[in-house]
């Protein structure tokens, strides 16, 4: 059995981060499902399908041709990973990821993400819905104050203007979509632990992390 961390919670929690921190540090790989949703989404738009038609969006999937090298995603050979970055992306991501039959469609492919010694897992339903019997499971939460000061430094490091308020509206839009969604909605699994890391750097965060795994690692 391939042993995998989940680690979930609402837009512009730190996921991302911790994700990577922790998985660097046991050496495993990592699942970004937010890609998935961001590149299907794209793809979608790009073939002019109805991103409401969850069957046309779904039936798209199989057909993709999707590739993960080192932190980059490729779509038809072409590097989209700053395509996929754009809060549009996301939310034409949360616009699909509304669709049942587009959450079974990507399934299968998250599944496949698994690789010895381990998997990190991050998105919204790892832990309900993709991996219910991880061993750890990480549900990650910072005030929406947080989540959006963090997103604005974000974008002013990299030279891209940004409104802090405007920001904020954006997030809590899509976690108020991603949360009253029927398929899948962003929810806690009963047996995650809440972490709220508003206050925490990501150091402090992935230490307490490792410490969780070290007592619940299978093995
Ligand atoms: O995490 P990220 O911001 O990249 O996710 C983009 C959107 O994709 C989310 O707002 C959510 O609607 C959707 N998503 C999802 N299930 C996941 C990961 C992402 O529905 N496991």
């Amino acid at each position: 059995d391939i042993p995998v961390i989940t680690i979930d919670g609402p837009t512009a929690s730190g996921k991302g981060t911790l994700t990577d921190e922790v998985a660097q540090a046991l050496g495993y790989d990592v699942l970004d499902s937010g890609a998935l949703y961001r590149v299907t989404g794209l793809a979608a738009s790009r073939h002019h399908v109805d991103l409401d038609d969850g069957e046309a969006v779904a039936a798209l999937v199989p057909t993709l041709d999707l590739k993960f090298e080192s932190g980059r995603v490729l779509l038809d050979e072409e590097d989209v990973s700053a395509d996929l970055r754009q809060e549009a992306t996301g939310l034409m991501a949360s616009q699909v990821g509304a669709h049942p039959e587009v959450r079974r469609a990507l399934h299968q492919l998250q599944l496949n993400f698994r690789r010895l010694p381990g998997l990190v897992a991050d998105g919204r339903d790892m832990g309900t819905a993709i991996f219910p019997a991880a061993p750890l499971k990480v549900f990650l939460t910072a005030s929406a104050a947080t989540r959006a000061e963090r997103r604005y430094k974000q974008l002013i490091s990299k030279g891209i203007s940004a409104n802090i308020d405007s920001l904020r509206a954006d997030l809590e839009a899509r976690d108020a979509r991603d949360k009253g969604r029927s398929a899948s909605p962003l929810q806690a699994a009963a047996d995650a632990i809440e972490l709220d890391n508003s206050q925490q750097t990501i150091g402090e965060s992935r230490d307490l992390v490792l410490s969780w795994w070290q007592e619940r690692r299978p093995f």
